[in-house]
């Protein structure tokens, strides 16, 4: 029988949008308020879902309580109380917008969830926005 555990978690980051191979303006026009250049602060929403079988004899799929543990020791304490575009170092050189920290986050659960298998990244930026990533190609 399979089924999907999903755990969700929150975690306090600042970030700047901004390329420096682009002027001023353009990061400007690009990346708009999230250019600011001091950056600012989102509270980042986060729900993990990995698949598998119930094994039969403990009727789990896995401990939720391993699962959150994995997310919180990979992902969410590197990441909380941080700015990303400079103390996280699997953030190095990535432009922090959701939708590169979902893929970068996929990066360091996926080998931290067995018996289960990642399928899906859900980043909450805001209240209104949200990125999904499934896996595939980076
Ligand atoms: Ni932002």
């Amino acid at each position: 029988m399979r089924v999907r555990l999903v755990s969700t978690s929150h975690f306090a980051a600042a970030h700047r949008l901004h390329r420096d191979d682009w002027d001023e303006a353009t990061n400007r026009r690009i990346f708009d308020k999230c250019n600011n250049p001091h950056g600012h602060g989102h509270t980042y929403g986060l729900a993990v879902t990995v698949e598998g079988e119930i094994d039969p004899e403990t009727g789990y799929l896995m401990d939720f309580g391993h699962l959150k543990r994995a997310v919180d020791e990979s992902v969410v304490r590197r990441l909380d109380r941080r700015h990303l575009n400079f103390d996280v170092d699997f953030l190095k050189g990535v432009n922090p917008t959701a939708e590169n920290i979902a893929v970068a986050i996929w990066g360091q659960l996926a080998d931290r969830v067995a018996p289960g298998r990642l399928v899906r990244v859900a980043l909450q930026e805001t209240e209104r926005n949200s990125v999904v990533y499934e896996g595939g190609a980076p």
